[in-house]
């Protein structure tokens, strides 16, 4: 049985770092086990410029512990009124690496995403143009689409005809978590790739709703039939170049998810190579763990790999029930649970 694994260190290609206490008490968790982060722009305000998306990196760097390397990678998020010329500046002067789209109201703090796909056409042609990587929330938005459709819909109402429409633009097709979704990115051209999160891979929709409703396995885009868990599982162990790690942990107070209208958002940072990692070993994939950690993300966003190495040993970690942040308790995923490996530093 191995009892090791050394990889090169690995990156995170979407989290949400937060802002003010939060990210104080949460950036450590994705620094000590990721080299780089594809940061995510949706605070209030939003991240919409070059200007807001250089003191949001100072801030993130002055939360950092002192001795802990780590580097974001800011994103800015598009809106309806997005500048072209602001991003196009923001990208070269090496703020940002890629620009997010979220369909207004499709998530947390969406509220300024965009309402209409088709006038964003001039925006999506700069980045095109100008190499910058284009990062998909993917799901329609419309009251009369079923919450477990809207990633296939989205698929078919928007994602086809930007896909089409700019044949050399890199898209990451965030958060998978459909067996269409799958299918999609795999027939598609080298320029669409798509990151997988732990949850999606452990859990299906009765996480939230056997037993109780629990608000803790509660994310956007909510977990499908298991069905898309083995698709998404079968995707992620694959080796395929395309499908790499991003966990999505997006931290919510204990308060915020146990509410009458919880937040969507599973806090998974703390223990994700731990998570990943057993469903690798679960698969019987160790061998392919390195490539979807640590290869393919930035082989896709054309950066260096890490040359520092980390390694996990089956030592196992008995996740805690809670966590303290914001001055408040926080649920990590897994809570409670054993999971059998531990990244030792
Ligand atoms: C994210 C958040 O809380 O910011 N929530 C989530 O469920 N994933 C937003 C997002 O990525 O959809
Ligand atoms: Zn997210």
């Amino acid at each position: 049985m191995v009892e090791t694994i050394t990889i090169r260190r690995p990156d995170d290609w979407h989290v949400h770092l937060r802002d003010g206490d939060m990210l104080r008490d949460c950036v450590a968790y994705t620094a000590r086990q990721f080299a780089r982060a594809i940061v995510m722009p949706n605070l209030t305000p939003p991240v919409i410029d070059t200007q807001s998306a250089i003191a949001y990196r100072d801030r993130i760097m002055a939360a950092v512990p002192a001795g802990m390397a780590f580097t974001p990678l800011m994103t800015c998020y598009l809106t309806d009124n997005t500048d072209a010329d602001d991003l196009a500046r923001g990208k070269a002067q090496g703020v940002f690496t890629a620009a997010k789209l979220y369909p207004a109201n499709a998530t947390t703090n969406s509220a300024h995403g965009v309402t209409d796909m088709a006038r964003l056409d001039p925006v999506f042609a700069r980045m095109q143009s100008d190499g910058i990587i284009l990062c998909i929330h993917g799901e329609v938005t419309e009251g009369e689409i079923d919450i477990f459709d809207r990633e296939a819909e989205f698929i078919e109402r928007h994602l086809r005809g930007i896909v089409s429409r700019f044949p050399e633009l890199k898209i990451v097709f965030e958060h998978i978590t459909t067996s269409d979704a799958v299918e999609f990115v795999e027939a598609a051209g080298d320029n669409v790739a798509a990151t997988i999160t732990p949850q999606h891979l452990h859990i299906n929709r009765n996480a939230m709703l056997v037993g109780g409703m629990q608000p803790h396995a509660y994310c956007l885009p909510v977990a499908k039939r298991e069905a898309h868990r083995l698709a998404l599982r079968k995707a992620a162990v694959s080796g395929s170049t395309k499908f790499f790690l991003g966990t999505d942990s997006a931290p919510h107070t204990r308060e915020a998810k146990e509410s009458a209208c919880g937040c969507a958002g599973i806090f998974n940072a703390p223990y994700a190579l731990e998570s990943y990692l057993a469903v690798f070993e679960e698969e019987g994939a160790l061998d392919k763990f390195e490539g979807f950690a640590s290869l393919h993300g930035p082989a896709f966003y054309g950066l260096p790999v890490n040359q520092e190495r980390i390694t996990l040993t089956r030592n196992g970690v008995d996740v805690p029930q809670m966590l303290q942040a914001a001055g408040s308790d926080i649920v990590p995923f897994h809570a409670g649970q054993r999971l059998d490996w531990t990244l030792t530093l």
